[in-house]
């Protein structure tokens, strides 16, 4: 454990400046701390009892573990470094060949046990079952640093996923202790992440420690850890997929419609994005309180596409529908004031008049132009819209052209407003 390596390694370093001393020295000084002042470790280290016994306490965030949104897991890992005073622990170096610090076990003396509120595993108090040594000073400064993954219940608010923040509460508390008894001292407002491992997903804004009260009677200490997810991931693999799959189900409206290929186009998009859908949901806390605002917006394009497909189809209808029945004079008049250019229109009309002088002619030309070329065109087909200067023939054609038009144009609008609306609100 990398913890449990740093603490050592810390260890080490501090006991580098004992000198001078014999193994008499240090077993007498053992036995005299702990055996002579028949040392009891359930009695709170305070010459005067009444007094609260103060806890200086900082921590050391090693690496963020987990953050489990489905669950409401939070992990991290880190060192908690106690200091107290216990003055029965004290000596004189000279006494002792000047050493000047020892090493205990915490097993032998009294220390604060601090656990875990909101635990998401079994309770155990930190640095409870193992042999996380004590540093001990001559004036009875004792130092603790016990290091262990901290597992934590936390409130996911995933509204905003994946540009969400989350802010995580780490809150030790010393059981069934009074502040009348112990008092914690946060000594620095700030963590430190001197030893810290950035996590993949979630990046460290902000990391800071207060101490608080439960019911005001017993003292706790919070570590605060404010969290951003780093939303490339889902950005790279779903958003932007959604983003291109729903511009191509824009595109079947310039599709033509005689290649036939027009369903089976905006039905293999809108698999594609139902297939995100459910990737996307995958990924998410299976709660609807709240709701992430990314599945309303891949809803949308859902049921975007699935309106884009009824159109098409209603849309094919009217391509190739018979030319018998006449295209209602209000289309017609919708088709004249829409369409800008008529040049078709006139080439009908134009071949029409032909036609009168010359049979032998043109057919091809009709040929292109959809109508069919066997029989002159049927007088009912036609709508003859009497203008100041013009006469226009309006076929079901046309007015599937003028549809896939505004379709067209209205599915690219809804695209840019669902898209400004959900990056508007994330
Ligand atoms: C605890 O911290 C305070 C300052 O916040 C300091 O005055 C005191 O000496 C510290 N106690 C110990 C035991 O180190
Ligand atoms: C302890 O330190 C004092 C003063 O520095 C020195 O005179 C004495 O010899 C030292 N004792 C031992 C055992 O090293």
């Amino acid at each position: 454990m990398i913890e449990r390596f740093l603490f050592l390694l810390l260890m080490g370093i501090a006991t580098n400046d004992v000198r001078g001393q014999t193994m008499d020295d240090v077993y007498n000084l053992y036995h005299d701390l702990l055996k002579v002042s028949s040392y009891s470790k359930h009695v709170r280290p305070q010459l005067d009892q009444s007094k609260p016994t103060i806890v200086n306490i900082t921590f050391d965030l090693i690496a963020i573990r987990e953050l489990d949104e489905i669950m409401g897991k939070f992990s991290i890992a880190g060192n908690i470094w106690m200091v107290w005073e216990d003055q029965r622990l004290t000596w004189n170096p000279a006494d002792y060949g000047n050493i000047t610090t020892t090493r205990l076990d915490i097993g032998e003396i009294w220390k604060p046990d601090l656990i875990i509120g909101h635990p998401m595993e079994a309770i155990t108090p930190i640095g409870f079952d193992r042999d996380f040594p004590v540093r001990v000073y001559p004036n009875g400064v004792i130092q603790w640093a016990p290091g262990d993954v901290m597992t934590t219940t936390c409130k996911i608010d995933i509204t905003w996923f994946p540009f969400d923040t989350q802010i995580c509460e780490v809150i030790f508390i010393p059981w069934g202790t009074e502040s009348s008894e112990m008092t914690i001292n946060a000594v620095k407002r700030t963590i430190s992440t001197r030893a810290f491992v950035s996590h993949g997903a979630w990046d460290l804004i902000d990391a800071y420690a207060v101490e608080r009260f439960i019911v005001n009677v017993y003292p706790t200490y919070n570590v605060v850890l404010k969290l951003k997810r780093r939303p490339a991931f889902v950005v790279v693999n779903v958003l932007l997929p959604v983003l291109v799959a729903s511009i191509l189900n824009v595109l079947v409206f310039f599709l033509p419609p005689q290649s036939g290929e027009r369903i089976s186009y905006s039905i293999t998009v809108m698999l594609a994005i139902a297939v995100f859908l459910t990737i996307v949901s995958d990924n998410l806390p299976k709660t609807s309180e709240p709701m992430p605002t990314i599945c309303y917006f891949l809803l949308t394009n859902l049921v975007m596409g699935s309106v884009i497909m009824i159109a098409t189809i209603l849309n094919l209808n009217l391509f190739y529908k018979s030319d018998v029945k006449p295209v209602p004079s209000s289309l017609a008049d919708l088709f004249k004031i829409m369409s800008c250019r008529r040049p078709r229109l006139s080439r009908i009309k134009e071949l029409a008049e032909k036609n009168e002088n010359d049979t032998t002619i043109e057919l091809s030309e009709y040929n292109k132009m959809q109508i069919n070329a066997d029989q002159p065109i049927p007088s009912g087909s036609r709508s003859f819209i009497e203008d100041s200067d013009d006469v226009t023939i309006v076929t079901w054609q046309d007015i599937s052209y003028l549809f896939d038009k505004i379709l067209g144009v209205l599915a690219i609008l809804w695209l840019l407003l669902s898209m400004s609306a959900f990056m508007g609100t994330v």
